[in-house]
């Protein structure tokens, strides 16, 4: 059996950073994996700073890795309106996660002299745990990830499939623009996440506007509903700040599902809360099992 790595299900941490590189020009795959095996078999779960690494999909394929099934570079997602989720693939992601700046500092700078002679840095960002696990617009997020225990379920690739024991993650910036959020009531602004504001309960189904967030990332399909492992967290300065989005899921499709319906390119309506927070960067990466980390390249 393959293990997914455990940083994925680590909770707690409130401190995070997380890098998207590309391979720079005239380097392999296979040199680029060797060297994320080289740093990842001596970081993970060390120091209680928790490193979780992914890879793009073309990249993982051409060192020789195995692709879960349908899966794919990320596609920009347009909704008829024009609103667009604009792709930023890259080929490589790195997220810490841990106790504090300091140390999750110290294991950043490892990471990227490990990356350095074979990528070039696209995006970095510092990211940490606001009030209790709150998003900047002062709602809970995470209410109804799974637990721990259905997550390794909901999210690892099963046993006998391609990339078993691995996961798909969505790596995406929102920004946010929390001036707007705070003109509305807050009674309003439930309406737009469709919980409450204090304590994250749902609104009732005939209270709550079809556009609402939770309307539209709720998708069921033969009576149950699709699952994600949501490892989000805010980030930013005063002038930018919004949330590093991270879901986790065994299939890359119902995070396209979720993508498309909150874009409104499924026919319905477009999530009421992108009209306050702007996707600007967006990738899929294939997060491969630990044995798959150690083994020799
Ligand atoms: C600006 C970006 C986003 C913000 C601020 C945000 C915030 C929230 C909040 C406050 C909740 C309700 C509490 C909870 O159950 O966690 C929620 C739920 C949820 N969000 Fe988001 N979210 C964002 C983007 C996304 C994206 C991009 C996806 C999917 C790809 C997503 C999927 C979900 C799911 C599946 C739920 C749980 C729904 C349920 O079962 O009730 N969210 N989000």
């Amino acid at each position: 059996m393959a293990h997914p790595q455990p940083g994925i299900f680590a909770l707690g941490a409130s401190a995070h950073w997380h890098l998207e590189a590309t391979l720079r020009e005239g380097v392999t795959p296979a040199a680029l994996v060797d060297a994320v095996r080289s740093f990842a078999r001596e970081r993970a779960t060390t120091s209680g700073v928790d490193l979780v690494v992914g890879f793009g999909a073309r990249t993982w394929a051409a060192a020789g890795g195995e692709v879960p099934d349908g899966m794919t570079a990320f596609q920009p997602v347009v909704g008829p309106d024009g609103f667009t989720v604009p792709a930023t693939q890259c080929d490589v992601w790195a997220w810490l996660a841990g106790s504090g700046e300091d140390v999750v500092f110290d294991h950043a700078r490892t990471v990227a002299a490990g990356l350095d002679s074979v990528c070039d840095v696209a995006y970095e960002q510092h990211g940490f745990a606001y009030r209790d696990s709150r998003d900047l617009t002062g709602f809970v997020d995470g209410t109804e990830n799974p637990s721990v225990h259905e997550a390794v379920t909901e999210a690892t690739i099963p046993d006998g499939r391609p990339g078993a024991g691995g996961s798909v993650v969505v790596v995406q910036r929102w920004v946010h623009d929390l001036a707007a959020f705070e003109r509305l009531t807050v009674a309003q602004q439930e309406a737009v996440i469709g919980r409450t504001k204090p304590d994250s309960t749902e609104l009732d189904e005939d209270d709550r506007p079809d556009d609402a967030h939770i309307s539209r990332v709720v998708v069921e399909e033969e009576g149950g509903e699709l699952e994600i492992f949501r490892r989000s967290t805010p980030f930013g300065s005063l002038s930018e700040h919004g949330l590093q989005f991270v879901g986790f899921s065994a299939d890359q499709r119902r995070l396209d599902l979720m993508l498309a319906r909150m874009a409104g390119a499924d026919g319905g309506p477009r999530d009421r809360l992108t009209r306050f927070s702007a996707p600007v960067r967006s990738a899929y990466y294939f997060t491969p099992p630990l044995e798959a980390l150690r083994a020799e390249g």
